[in-house]
């Protein structure tokens, strides 16, 4: 029987991953000033318009980054963060926010390969970098073993931190493919779960560890 968590199965999940990832834009056609509501088509106008209407204030910038292997172009305010924009401006919610201060996990994504805090980290710091985030990890077959394992040993009671113990799952499988039971727990040490589930990520990473070496998963 297909696993479910909170009424939703996980095929249903890697399918909205999946039309999440569809759905991101590529580009921002029109822009918004954050401060008075007025549209623009481009970077350059907002930027002009900044510069007669707002001189004051800090104008909005420029990023360009790789999420889920998709190129974005986007227009973001210099404090926002990188789980903001994820949030905001692509409509990737899988990053969770949970403490907000850089203390849980439970919003870790992939930036340029290394395991990271989103809820903490400047969005305006990414430009030129790659992000992978959990939808990305959901939608490729690769990483399927992990998401069965997970569900198999139900690393999950509300679930609302197993995004982030996915993401650095995944990380630590990137740099180790075979980890021992230490190295796991090492590794999803900065990730913090409320419901205390910690065994059985242990226990589902080392199984998929099993089967993705046996069986030689090669869809990267
Ligand atoms: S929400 Fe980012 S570490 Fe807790
Ligand atoms: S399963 Fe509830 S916080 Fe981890």
């Amino acid at each position: 029987m297909e696993a479910k968590a909170a009424g939703i199965s996980f095929r249903d999940a890697c399918a909205q991953a999946s039309a999440r990832i569809a759905a991101m834009p590529a580009k921002q056609k029109i822009v918004t000033c954050p401060l008075c509501g007025e549209q623009f088509l481009g970077f350059g106008d907002l930027t002009a318009h900044y510069l007669a209407e707002h001189p004051d204030s800090a104008a909005p910038v420029e990023l360009r980054m790789t999420v889920n292997g998709r190129a974005c172009q986007l227009i973001i305010e210099p404090q926002q963060t990188l789980k903001e924009v994820l949030q905001y401006n692509l409509g990737l919610t899988g990053a969770k926010q949970m403490c907000d201060r850089g203390q849980c996990g439970s919003c870790t994504v992939i930036l340029d390969g290394k395991p990271t805090l989103s809820c903490n980290t400047l969005a305006a710091d990414c430009d030129g970098k790659a992000v992978e985030t959990v939808e990305g990890i959901a939608v490729n077959p690769k990483w399927q073993p992990l998401i069965d394992a997970y569900c198999k040993w139900d690393a999950m009671q509300c679930g609302y931190c197993t995004p982030g113990f996915l993401v650095a799952a995944k990380a630590l499988l990137d740099r180790n493919p075979t980890p021992t039971e230490a190295d796991i727990k090492e590794a999803l040490s900065g990730n913090i779960c409320i419901c205390g589930t910690y065994p059985r990520h242990s226990q589902a990473i080392l199984e998929a560890v099993t089967y993705m070496v046996k069986g030689g998963a090669e869809n990267a």
